[in-house]
């Protein structure tokens, strides 16, 4: 397989996973891409390595412009096994490599997963010299793991911002202006709402350290790198990690006869008339990772269970419960369902949504079996008064 020239002697070596459609809980509809980067430099260096089972592909890149064993240094931005799983068999087939990554997280990081070994520890600020080119490690602790860190090479202005500005995106344009750019933005988005959103604070560390470099690529280890689009990708960034959305609203539930998709459906149509953009999402045809990136965007959010047994619905409670660990914050909220007899699903979802950190903005809204006409008439009259 042949390696993609980035600049005269820099190649994205990495490979493209165009099956996979569940990463640990989020639903990647367009695969994803592993970013391994080889710098032909006086010490030929390779920054990241790929997933475990694409090892062979990323290993006939790196051949296809050197043979592999004369690499000299290994960057690990991140011990993440998306990145380093193919360590061992650089590990092998190089084994006079010198490891270099974060300290002390990445040393400690890499030899749970790969055994003790003269992984050599670097921190935020630290330069290595390759030859012609300098490597500058910055760290990005928390973004999304205690290791990350990212790599600088000011002589070409590139930055090899590991997970920081990926895509979840197979594709196999490799740039962001050979792609479709509002799919880029848009697996960005995603991206960053699914993975980065819980460490906002450390992402606007990173923003500001990144906005004082002088950039002209970002190389990310997923999805097409930065090279034309940069400010669009470093506005969105600003705009997400801000995490104040000013407008919007979402209205997630799931129903069992129709009832709550009926109350839904008038909240929906309450929030559109009162000139709020608004996303509906059943939970019976959405996976909880699609809805995130509109949640990252809107102010209002309504989720809305029938009771099952005593409880919410499974698939409101296990969308809740992904919330809660990507920790939005920041946002209105309020519940919503109908019930037979008992009715506790309503207060379980607010309950979840206050635990979830969001401030309740309204009364829980709860009609038993079918709402009436004049029921779903005071329920939009309840939301537009909110509104107002
Ligand atoms: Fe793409 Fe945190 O690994």
């Amino acid at each position: 397989m042949k390696a993609t020239q980035v600049k005269e002697n820099i190649y994205w070596v990495g490979a493209i996973d165009w099956s996979i459609r569940n990463f640990h809980g989020y639903h990647t509809g367009k695969g994803t891409t592993y970013g391994a980067y080889l710098i032909m430099d006086e010490k030929i260096t390779l920054i990241d390595t790929v997933k475990a089972p694409f090892a062979e592909e990323m290993i006939s890149r790196i051949r296809d412009i050197v043979p592999l064993e004369k690499i000299d240094i290994v960057i690990s931005n991140h011990v993440e096994m998306d990145h380093s799983g193919a360590l061992p068999n650089i590990m092998e087939l190089c084994p006079n490599a010198a490891i270099y990554t974060s300290g002390p997280a990445g040393v400690k990081g890499l030899t749970a997963h790969y055994g003790q070994r003269d992984y050599i520890p670097v921190k935020s600020g630290d330069s290595l010299s390759i030859g012609k080119r300098t490597l500058t490690f910055v760290s990005t602790p928390m973004l999304h793991w205690p290791d990350n860190m990212v790599t600088y090479c000011p002589e070409e202005k590139i930055l090899f911002s590991n997970d920081a500005f990926g895509q979840h995106l197979a594709s196999s344009e490799r740039f962001d202006d050979e792609a479709d750019l509002s799919v880029v933005l848009e697996e960005a988005k995603k991206y960053y709402g699914n993975i980065i959103m819980p460490y906002g604070k450390q992402a606007q560390t990173a923003w500001n350290t990144v906005n004082s470099l002088d950039i002209e690529i970002i190389a990310p280890s997923h999805g097409v790198i930065w090279r034309s689009h940069i400010p669009a990708i470093m506005e969105a960034y600003a705009l997400w990690s801000n995490n104040e959305p000013e407008t919007g609203a979402i209205v997630v539930y799931d129903s069992m006869w129709n009832s709550t998709d009926a109350m839904a459906k008038t909240i929906a149509e309450a929030f559109r008339d009162c000139g709020m953009p608004v996303r509906l999402y059943n939970l019976k045809s959405n996976h909880y990772s699609d809805i995130v990136p509109d949640l990252l965007t809107c102010k209002y959010i309504a989720v809305g269970s029938p009771t099952l047994n005593s409880q919410m619905m499974p698939s409101v409670a296990s969308f809740l419960c992904y919330l809660k660990g990507l920790s939005p914050k920041n946002r209105e909220a309020f519940a919503f369902g109908s019930y037979g007899w008992g009715g506790q699903s309503i207060e379980q979802v607010e309950k979840e949504l206050e635990t979830c950190g969001f401030h309740i903005c309204m009364d829980k809204i709860r009609i038993p079996y079918i709402p009436t006409q004049e029921q779903l008439q005071q329920i939009y009259t309840n939301v537009s008064d909110m509104l107002k």
